[in-house]
């Protein structure tokens, strides 16, 4: 059992025994390290309900605490707060059995749950932007998260693979390539296996398409016939559009594939379509589906918010189907083939209105039944001057300039001697995407993700604060530290460890305090408190390495803070792991 859920157990056997309701013991982590490691907040509702006075209930229970040689002290302080010390022999001793595990401690619940998380939604044929890095890293993490909890995540991107720019390009290039055959009615073998056209051909090619179609009706209404015709199942944009998904699979799962961002389903809109076109069907006859001013409409009333909402728009006057029309379908068929017990989206905060829609008519149709339907949104990427982040051009940053900006300055650090003195010219370059990329996601994870941030490519390269490579740094200095004694970093039951110095203790105590962060982080689906732990652990380990010699120590010391840096390493590794974050070897 981890630290806290014995401490819990212990309080709460303490309230029994005095007589008390167990039930509200409000034991946790202290927030007055000074003070104590845990504390017992109880009393005070207790006295509230028993008309009695706190400071007394709480000296009672902390009576029968005293008499617990896990304690080290307990104090009544405040109003009838319960503080703890855990003694040092306790936290040494139960280091292996309560840390050792995959799980470092965190218990996962009994009945695990199936979650379909929906993150990237990235749009075939256009380049991947900054708009495109926050829904990545904080979908990875979740989902990450989400697993190390024990739930069974299904991991879908969502592709924006169907509409108005799928037809705009089938215009487009009719008009360049009317050669092709894809544009030939006759034709009746079998079309290319390769694309006459790049992915680069299809991003310069969509914004010219769509300026086109700004200003020239006939065009625009060509790129809407063509969109009906592919959905309808014309052959030849089948295959047209095929190529277009092909191309743009290969591009993004490579861009991903830098990031450590990874999918179980690259399922877009259109992987719907027919679900769709039934689903309308069964929601016109149930009197569900509205005509409105020739388009088809759920009415929605109001959000559980209270809100009144605008409705749903299924289809549009000229037959299209809407954003909203898929997700909804989308539900269905992740209901349907997952049964899961909360779908997650991770997109852009102002998409809001959009998931309180889609949310109230998935309940107002019976798909949501018991699931929890969360938009888990998030903030811009702002440059320095707090306005929505630029490329030096003032041009929208691609992903790709993103992850570069941010490995040219790692790179720029090792010339400048911050980091990689020891490393020779093929090491930098590979280290210094490993330190960019990480230095890159964690910028973005340690902030809440409601909150815009600010990109600042020097800051977030630095050595120092709370970065990235401050904290790789740290991670390679404990594989750096055991492996000059030649110690394995495999973690066994001889690993005891003997607090001699505080900090030593402050650094054990953090580790028994994971749990807590992950639990909060998965409630919350917030990244950031993860990221947070692992800095102070980074902290917390740094000032132990400085503070508590290895080498000249005696063997027992010795051996107990080479024990502790295999913990620390072993937990820092899985707070890395949850965050998605990519450790060199050295650095
Ligand atoms: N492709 C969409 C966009 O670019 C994001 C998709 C988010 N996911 C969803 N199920 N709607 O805005």
């Amino acid at each position: 059992m981890n630290l806290l859920n014995q401490i819990k157990e212990k309080v709460a056997t303490a309230f029994t025994a005095c007589g008390f309701d167990a039930s509200n013991t409000l034991v946790r982590l202290s927030d007055r390290p000074d003070m104590s490691d845990y504390q017992a907040n109880g009393a005070l509702p207790l006295a509230k309900a028993l008309k009695q006075n706190p400071r007394q209930i709480a000296e009672k229970i902390a009576e029968k605490l005293r008499a617990d040689s896990f304690f080290e002290s307990v104090s009544v302080d405040g109003p009838g707060f319960i503080n703890m010390r855990i003694s040092n022999s306790v936290l040494g001793e139960q280091a292996f059995d309560v840390l050792s595990n995959p799980e470092c401690g965190y218990e996962r619940p009994d009945m695990p749950k199936t979650v379909v998380l929906d993150y990237g939604g990235p749009n075939v044929a256009k380049a991947l932007h900054v708009g495109h890095l926050r829904p990545a890293v904080i979908g990875e993490a979740v989902k990450r998260i989400c697993r190390f909890v024990g739930d069974k995540v299904i991991a879908d991107v969502h592709l924006g693979d169907w509409g108005k720019p799928m037809g705009l390009l089938i215009t487009e290039l009719q008009d360049k390539r009317p050669d092709l055959p894809y544009f030939d009615d006759t034709f009746a073998g079998d079309y290319p296996t390769e694309a006459p056209f790049s992915s680069k051909d299809l991003e310069t090619m969509y914004p010219i398409a769509s300026a086109h179609a700004k200003e020239d009706e006939e065009y625009a209404a060509r790129a809407r016939e063509n969109t009906r015709l592919l959905q309808n199942g014309h052959r030849g944009y089948r295959a047209l559009w095929q190529h277009f998904i092909d191309l743009s699979v290969a591009d993004i799962k490579s861009l991903y594939g830098e990031l450590g961002v990874s999918f179980d389903l690259w399922r877009g809109e259109s992987h719907v379509h027919d679900r769709l076109q039934q689903m309308i069907v069964r929601l016109r006859q149930d009197g569900v589906l509205i005509p409105d001013q020739g388009a088809e409409i759920i009415p929605l009333g109001k959000a559980k918010s209270g809100n009144d909402l605008p409705p749903l728009i299924m289809v549009k006057s000229d037959g299209a189907v809407m954003y909203g029309a898929t997700d909804l379908a989308t539900i269905e068929e992740r209901v349907d083939e997952f049964h899961p017990d909360a779908i997650l989206y991770v997109v852009d905060a102002r998409q809001g209105l959009h998931f309180e829609q889609v949310f109230t008519a998935s309940s107002k149709i019976g798909l949501t039944g018991q699931m929890s339907l969360e938009h888990l949104g998030f903030g811009t990427i702002n440059g320095t001057d707090n306005k929505p982040y630029k490329t030096r051009d003032g041009g929208i940053p691609t992903l790709r300039y993103l992850i570069d900006t941010a490995v040219a300055a790692a790179r720029r650090k090792m010339e400048a001697g911050e980091m990689g003195r020891d490393l020779n010219e093929e090491e930098k370059a590979a280290i210094s995407k490993i330190v960019g990329v990480s230095a890159l996601k964690f910028a973005d994870l340690m902030n809440e993700r409601m909150k815009n941030y600010v990109f600042d490519e020097d800051k977030l390269t630095s050595t120092e604060g709370k970065t990235g490579p401050y904290i790789l740094y740290a991670i390679v200095r404990m594989k750096s530290v055991l492996e000059k004694l030649g110690v394995s970093a495999e973690l066994t039951p001889n690993d005891v460890i003997t607090i001699t110095t505080p900090a030593e203790r402050q650094l054990l105590l953090r580790l028994y305090a994971l749990p807590d962060s992950v639990q909060t982080a998965y409630d919350n689906r917030a990244p950031h408190v993860i990221a947070d732990y692992l800095f102070k652990l980074a902290q917390d380990f740094n000032l132990f390495y400085h503070d508590c010699p290895i080498k000249g120590a005696d063997e027992v010391t010795q051996k107990s803070r080479l024990a502790l840096t295999k913990y620390t390493l072993h937990l820092a590794m899985a707070c890395a792991d949850m965050l998605g974050l990519q450790i060199p070897d050295k650095m």
